[in-house]
């Protein structure tokens, strides 16, 4: 083993989240300026460390929601068989935590890539994939992958669970404002809030779900087409759904209403909500600035524009 380092970045579901998790289509972009960096230093002394702003100490001791992360690295310790290996493991993060941006499949696909360099192994997608899913499966319970498909791609991904992640075509126009409410989601609680939705009205809640999954393909249509108006229009269907649902909430509300206000095409939660942030569309630059603004006005703790130009664009 010697010294290594591991990338991803931070993602945005597009639309689809939730509907994602039974089978529906969801699309998701890597935010390439939103980066997460895994170092993995060989020692001597056979202990195992993590540096991390929310954790430092070892891995032995980590609490909730490391764990997931722990077995992952000690999965790829016996793989490696390297299992009294001492290092220490430094996460460098620009992602926001449990805001609907990745954090934690990114961290994943950071300390997997950071791993197989550091054993001078070669690595594929579909491996990378499914090593990611042993932390996420931890973290989340039953979580469509649709999140380390993304924070381990460098273009906007079509994404059907259990099936291979496709490259979309995005327009070179329009502008995505991302805002975050400051509020933590809890991916695992809003996930399980839907499957108990399902569980006990099945015949009210499964149209919600096709709904979303409808409103994804219309999506990609009208992503394909360059028609941002259209698919400001899917990303409000989306919302509404979404909202239905149970996992908006008054802030991401709050917020969402003051993107349309100041001209937003179209504006919806994004990642699994219950809080996390939310995205709104922009026809351009000039608009997502008004945007921007009002959302800081409407109380966003944090604002990001992602230009769809950036989209073709591999760093
Ligand atoms: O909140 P995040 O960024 O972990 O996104 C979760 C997306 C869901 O569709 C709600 C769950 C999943 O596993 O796809």
């Amino acid at each position: 083993m010697h010294q290594a380092k591991g990338e991803s970045r931070a993602k945005i579901i597009l639309i689809g989240e939730h509907a994602v998790v039974y089978g529906q289509p969801a699309i998701a972009l890597p935010i390439k300026s939103i980066k997460l960096q895994v170092t993995v230093t060989p020692t001597q002394d056979h202990q195992q460390k993590i540096r991390s702003t929310f954790y430092r100490g070892l891995l032995a001791d980590a609490q909730p929601p490391f764990t997931g992360l722990t077995k992952l690295i000690s999965r790829l310790l016996v793989f490696f068989s390297a299992e009294s290996q001492g290092f220490t493991l430094t996460i460098e993060s620009a992602l926001p935590a449990e805001r609907g941006m990745g954090s934690s499949a990114a961290c994943a696909i950071a300390i997997i890539r950071a791993f197989y360099a550091a054993f001078d192994t070669s690595l594929d997608r579909a491996t990378l994939l499914n090593w990611a899913a042993v932390s996420e499966k931890a973290i989340h319970g039953n979580p469509s992958g649709l999140d380390a498909a993304t924070t381990s791609a460098d273009r906007p991904q079509w994404f059907i669970r259990g099936e291979a992640p496709k490259a979309i075509h995005f327009p070179s126009r329009g502008v995505l404002v991302i805002a975050d409410t400051g509020e933590m989601g809890q991916t695992g609680a809003a996930v399980g809030h839907v499957a108990d939705l399902l569980r006990r009205d099945h015949a009210r809640f499964q149209p919600l779900i096709e709904s979303i999954g409808l409103a994804s393909r219309k999506a990609a249509v009208a992503l394909a087409q360059d028609d941002l108006a259209a698919l400001g229009k899917q990303l409000n269907t989306a919302q509404a759904a979404l909202s239905q649902l149970g996992v908006s909430a008054p802030a991401l509300d709050r917020l969402i209403q003051a993107a349309a206000a100041a001209g937003a095409l179209g504006a919806k939660l994004t990642g699994s909500g219950q809080g996390g942030c939310m995205i709104a569309l922009a026809q351009d630059s000039t608009s997502a600035a008004t945007i921007a603004q009002a959302l800081q006005r409407a109380g966003a703790a944090a604002t990001w524009q992602y230009d769809f130009s950036e989209s073709e664009a591999i760093s």
